[in-house]
């Protein structure tokens, strides 16, 4: 039995808007153990993106334990949390979130250059990441002269630039037509078949299908946690060539 990247125990998360508060989640555990690749389902407003930002350290739970590596991050401080999100977690969002007044290359090095390293490093550990994603001839380019699927491969170039063990993405495809969609799903594969732990978000069935376990919520609670019995179909293999 390999080991839990991430045990989350009894999370629950409250909105507090005037004198109303709103439960998000209402208690939710579950594990993930390294080299998993699972779908996180649920319909429009069941708290998947609530539990994405706990789980990306983006957001605290009201209550409730997060375990990630053994470490109980509620206990850390912001500091702390801040480093441990930086060095451990990707993040790729619907929106892309890439900063407009950057080039590619500056974008995928932000991750880089908040965790102190050399230009020099930065520079050619994020030019690997690109040709990763198959965009290096791109890199002088700013996000709005590419692709909303050139942008999510810009986005997912960032999230690896520091190597994390865990890899989110809430609505991946979302923004994204089929094709590119699957070109996205493909790469979050191959980097699964390294050994990445990959969560994703998506309410698309098609998308839950190719991972081996999926996870539902509704209405801030899980409502099943099941594996898959069939394999995923053959449409990840080489999308991205990334010459050396
Ligand atoms: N910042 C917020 N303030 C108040 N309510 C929120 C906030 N974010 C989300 N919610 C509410 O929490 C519920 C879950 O939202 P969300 O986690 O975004 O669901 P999903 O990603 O599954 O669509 C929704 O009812 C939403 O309106
Ligand atoms: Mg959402």
């Amino acid at each position: 039995m390999s080991s839990a990247v991430l045990s989350l125990k009894n999370i629950k998360k409250a909105y507090v808007m005037g004198e109303t508060e709103f439960w998000a989640l209402k208690g939710v555990s579950f594990d993930i153990h390294e080299g998993e690749m699972v779908a996180l389902m649920g319909p429009s407003g069941s708290g998947k993106s609530t539990l994405m930002n706990i789980i990306g350290i983006l957001d605290n739970p009201t209550e409730g334990d997060y375990i990630l590596r053994g470490e109980n991050v509620s206990d850390l401080d912001e500091f702390d949390r801040a480093e441990i999100r930086n060095a451990y977690i990707g993040f790729v969002f619907q929106a892309f979130h890439l900063l407009p007044r950057l080039n590619l290359l500056e974008n995928v090095e932000v991750p880089l250059t908040y965790a102190g390293y050399a230009p020099w490093v930065r520079r050619e550990r994020a030019m690997d990441m690109l040709n990763r994603v198959g965009l290096a001839d791109k890199w002088r380019n700013l996000p709005s002269q590419i692709s909303g699927g050139q942008k999510q491969r810009v986005a997912v170039a960032r999230a690896l630039a520091m190597n994390p063990a865990l890899l989110l993405a809430d609505e991946p495809t979302g923004n994204l037509d089929t094709q590119t969609g699957n070109e996205i799903m493909g790469l979050f594969h191959s980097l699964n078949d390294e050994g990445v732990t990959v969560l994703i978000v998506t309410h698309e069935a098609e998308i839950a299908q190719q991972t081996k376990r999926s996870i539902r919520l509704r209405d801030g609670l899980l409502e099943s946690d099941r594996g898959h019995e069939q394999q995923r179909p053959i449409l990840h293999e080489a999308v991205f060539g990334g010459a050396p």
